[in-house]
């Protein structure tokens, strides 16, 4: 059986991808860094880890997990994920730190880590955004989500011809991250998208099983806008 690993699968868009990619047939390891991830797994028969992916015990517990779960990891999607907005100027350095080492550093180190393990035709999906565009007071979850880009096309080469690696950037997606945000500047974001409403969690789950899948065979380093258009 194909196992995928989804990062951040406790809520929100991760736990989203777990449900799609449970009805898809995989085996799912769930990792988060909040208990809830063992709530979500249950509900769907699936293997949790409580770690944080941006630490090295947390990587090592992650695929020790993998290992033991008796499956071969064929899908790898780093969804997990934090902002820390404010205004560039009044940005202080713990606030970048924290972002750039959580969205980008701990995804990559968890990537190198399984990758190793991971089975002939398998996938990475990782989960960019919109924002790498620009947004004001996302200096930091910008610059962490355009790495990951980054990250994407060079490890697209590096893991080839074995695993695929590939990013959707999605925008503007309901979640308890964008309910976080004042209710003026969510309705003036809404208000912006050309396809009329904002992004539900499935609608970022589709997109990442299609690209996880064998139906996206030939696509590799490629970055899949999910934003209802608003690429600006
Ligand atoms: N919601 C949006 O509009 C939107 C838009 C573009 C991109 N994204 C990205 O999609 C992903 C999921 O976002 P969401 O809206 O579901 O957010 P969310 O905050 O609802 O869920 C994120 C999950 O990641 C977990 N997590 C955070 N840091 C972690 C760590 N260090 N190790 C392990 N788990 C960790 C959290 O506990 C949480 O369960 C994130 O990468 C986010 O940046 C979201």
């Amino acid at each position: 059986m194909k196992l995928a690993v989804i990062t951040g699968g406790a809520r929100g868009i991760g736990r989203s991808i777990a449900d799609v990619l449970d009805a898809e047939g995989y085996k799912l390891l769930l990792v988060d860094v909040s208990d809830a991830v063992d709530g979500a797994a249950a509900e769907l028969g699936a293997l949790a880890v409580r770690a944080d992916i941006s630490t090295r015990e947390g990587v090592n517990a992650i695929v020790t997990a993998a290992e033991e779960s008796g499956a071969e990891p064929a899908l790898l999607v780093n969804n997990a994920g934090i902002t820390r907005d404010s205004l560039l100027r009044k940005m202080d350095e713990a606030a970048f730190r924290a972002v750039v080492r959580i969205n980008l550093g701990g995804t990559i180190a968890l990537t190198e880590a399984l990758a190793p393990k991971m089975c002939e035709g398998s996938a990475v999906v990782n989960i960019s955004s919109r924002a790498q565009l620009g947004n004001v007071g996302q200096f930091n979850y910008g610059i962490a989500k355009a790495g990951l880009i980054g990250a994407t096309r060079a490890l697209a080469l590096s893991l080839a011809p074995r695993t695929r690696v590939n990013a959707v950037a999605p925008g503007f997606t309901e979640s308890e991250m964008t309910l976080a945000m004042p209710e003026q500047v969510r309705e003036r974001i809404i208000n912006s998208i050309p396809v009329g409403r904002a992004g539900k969690p499935v609608d970022i789950a589709n997109a990442v099983a299609w690209l996880g899948s064998d139906r996206a065979g030939y696509i590799n380093g490629q970055v899949l806008y999910a934003c209802g258009g608003r690429t600006f």
